[in-house]
């Protein structure tokens, strides 16, 4: 039997992206799965609109992001919150894929995390986020905030705080469980 297969992505473009160490922290704390980390850079397509997706179709990287999905058993995804909701760069894709065949997580369970510089760590978004995606065929198993991420979390060690980073572990274990 091949080993367990988990994608993990920050919902963000910045080449720096807090979320993105976040969601790959917490793929870390896996204990036997083998993570994939996917950057959405290497998935920028036009913004989408009905009148470009007739003139030039679906775009491959479109699919591709689709195949990255398909070929995990689970996702680890953090949410960048950009006035309230996704970043722009999160949404586009998101839009492309959905207009694939409707679902875009393929029914995987999904890890879903946020952080920001603020109090709220993301809260906003991160609700977003779990409303819609069991529409789009996800299967959200927990969700986790982190706020004010330049004092709770430091590059080389993660999670700075025990009790914060005991809950995170916790849930990447319930979440590790049901893959
Ligand atoms: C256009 C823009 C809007 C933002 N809006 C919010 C917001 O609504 N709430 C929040 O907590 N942080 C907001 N921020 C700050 C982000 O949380 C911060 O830039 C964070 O680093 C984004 O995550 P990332 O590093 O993973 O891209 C915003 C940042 C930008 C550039």
């Amino acid at each position: 039997m091949g080993k367990i297969k988990v994608l993990v992505f920050g919902a963000s473009s910045s080449i720096h992206s807090i979320n993105k160490q976040l969601a790959v922290f917490a793929g870390s704390l896996l204990d036997k799965c083998e993570v994939t980390v996917i950057d959405l850079n290497d998935f920028e397509m036009p913004i989408f609109s009905v009148d470009k997706e007739e003139s030039i179709g679906i775009p491959e990287k479109a699919h591709n992001f689709k195949e990255a999905v398909k070929s995990h058993n689970g996702l680890i995804i953090s949410m960048a919150e950009h006035n309230g909701a996704y970043s722009a760069a999160f949404k586009n894709i998101f839009d492309w894929v959905s207009r694939m065949d409707g679902t875009v997580w393929e029914n995987k369970p999904i890890l879903l995390l946020a952080t920001s510089e603020g109090k709220r760590g993301g809260a906003s978004v991160l609700q977003i986020a779990a409303n819609r995606f069991p529409f789009n065929g996800g299967k959200i198993i927990n969700t986790f905030s982190l706020p004010s991420f330049y004092t709770n979390f430091e590059p080389s060690k993660g999670i700075i705080e025990a009790e914060k980073l005991q809950e995170l572990k916790n849930l990447v274990a319930d979440f590790e469980n049901q893959l």
